[in-house]
């Protein structure tokens, strides 16, 4: 029976310990803190659970539904709180008992590489495996500059837990973190400044879905400093920054700082000479390191810090493992943004595909013209597909809008399969649904949506 050796119970960690037993391997799965890692502990699980209570607070509250009144809607605040430890408690729990039911051996203490083969835990002793798996993810990058360390400077770990809804909070970073959170606290009535150092936000987003974001909070009343660099935090809560355009100052209660997250690395990958870059684990195709039987999956590294990523990584590398194939494939990765409304998107961006030198053409459909987006009040947004000018293949699809992070999986569907925009534009899709806008933009990259002008390019 082949032995494998994981260190860490991520959604990359875990995820590989189960995929690994199932397939009849013997698996040590390893963790200093808690089983489900930062995503379920401290990340996209407890986050989404407070994105939703504030999303349906500002909505009732909001009185959205012409004709239904809510009455006073009020936030209790610790309740909100209790909530979401329920629902962090019971996903770790399931993922406890789904190790204990493969008969995964969870080991708690800190992991040491000693060699290629054996792991060091901490107050346990070794383990000797035939490969080893790290699986360490990351942790938030901290700015240095005067008041980085004041108290009243927070992560998003801590905003996480904070005990109440702050009057005020600057973040610092307009990426996935920095909207996800603004999102949040605006909802439950906090004044929301971002400061971000580049000309936009959400860096990693076609430059339309990136235009719309920054709109919409906006219009959310969040308060958005783009080519921003932050020069310092005084005691009192103010922030100073440079702008082309001049000085800013901001006063807040709390600053959040969402600058990006760095590879967590184990002691002992320096010793053992594996390869390193940017501070990330160098893996090849798949995801073993430069030292044989040494595999490094998710956020360690640094390849796509997305949670789903990291647990196909893991499945990938197990497969590697046991049958020295796998079926990852690194260009139909979703990514998504839980804003209002929501953002997904899968493959190129538009940018990407000029500077590849891509000849494409996109097709867009608004949200305006979907009959379910306007019955739920939720208009703002649209589909954009990038495709092929030739045969048609999709290359990138975006989507901001109701569930777009459901709808995105059709297109990375489609991706995965080499299909084309005509796959889609010939499927019936159900009426009345959000789905219809993705028909109706693959209709529009060669000819015209049914229910709107082209809108190609
Ligand atoms: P990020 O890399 O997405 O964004 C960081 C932002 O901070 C960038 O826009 C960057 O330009 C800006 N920045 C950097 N230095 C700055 C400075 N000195 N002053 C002002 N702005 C500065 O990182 P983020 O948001 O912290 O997220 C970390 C990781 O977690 C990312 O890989 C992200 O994909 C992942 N994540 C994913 C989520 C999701 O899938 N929904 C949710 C939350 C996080």
């Amino acid at each position: 029976m082949t032995t494998i050796t994981i260190l860490g119970a991520g959604p990359g960690g875990y995820v590989a310990a189960l995929r690994a037993a199932q397939m009849g391997a013997d698996v040590h799965l390893i963790d200093m803190g808690q089983v489900g890692g930062t995503c379920l502990n401290v990340g996209c699980i407890p986050t989404k659970a407070l994105l939703h209570a504030g999303d349906f607070y500002h909505t009732a509250s909001a009185g959205a539904v012409p004709g239904v009144d809510c009455g006073a809607v009020t936030a209790d605040w610790d309740e909100i709180q209790n909530h979401k430890g329920l629902i962090v408690h019971e996903l770790v729990s399931g993922v406890e008992s789904l190790l204990r039911a493969y008969k995964v051996h969870m080991h708690h203490g800190r992991a040491s590489l000693v060699s290629p083969n054996s792991v060091s835990v901490e107050n346990e002793g070794t383990l000797v495996s035939d490969a080893v798996i790290i699986a360490t993810g990351s942790e938030p990058v901290q700015l240095q500059f005067p008041g980085a360390d004041l108290p009243l400077v927070i992560d998003s770990t801590q905003a996480l837990a904070i005990d109440h809804v702050p009057s005020s909070l600057t973040i610092i970073g307009g990426g996935v973190i920095g909207v996800e959170f603004a999102t949040l606290f605006a909802d439950f009535g906090t004044k929301v400044a971002i400061v971000e150092m580049l000309d936009e936000i959400l860096p990693p987003c076609d430059h339309d879905v990136a235009t719309l974001a920054h709109e919409f909070l906006i219009e959310r009343g969040i308060s958005i400093h783009t080519g921003a660099k932050v020069t310092s935090i005084s005691s009192d809560g103010v922030l100073h920054a440079v702008t082309q355009s001049g000085d800013i100052e901001l006063q807040s209660e709390l600053v959040l700082m969402a600058v990006g997250r760095k590879p967590r690395l184990p002691d002992g990958v320096t010793q053992l000479g594996i390869a390193c870059e940017k501070g990330a684990i160098k893996v090849n195709d798949n995801f073993e390191t430069s030292v044989k039987g040494v595999y490094a999956i998710g956020d360690c590294n640094g390849l796509l810090m997305l949670a789903h990523v990291a647990s196909s990584q893991g499945e990938a590398a197990v497969e590697h493992i046991l049958t020295g194939k796998h079926s990852y494939n690194p260009n139909v990765q979703p990514s998504c943004v839980y804003t209002n409304p929501e953002i997904a998107s899968v493959g190129l961006t538009e940018d990407q595909a000029k500077q590849q030198g891509f000849d494409y053409r996109c097709g867009t459909f608004s949200m305006a013209g979907n009959g379910k987006a306007m019955i739920e009040g939720s208009v703002e947004g649209f589909v954009k597909l990038i495709a092929d000018a030739d045969s048609g293949e999709l290359f990138g699809a975006h989507i901001v809008g109701p569930r777009a992070t459901d709808l995105i999986s059709e297109l990375a569907m489609v991706m995965s399969m080499e299909g084309l925009v005509d796959d889609i534009a010939n499927l019936t899709h159900p009426h009345p649904t959000i789905s219809e806008a993705v028909r109706e933009a693959a209709k529009g990259v060669f000819g015209s949506p049914i229910h709107g002008l082209p809108a190609r390019r």
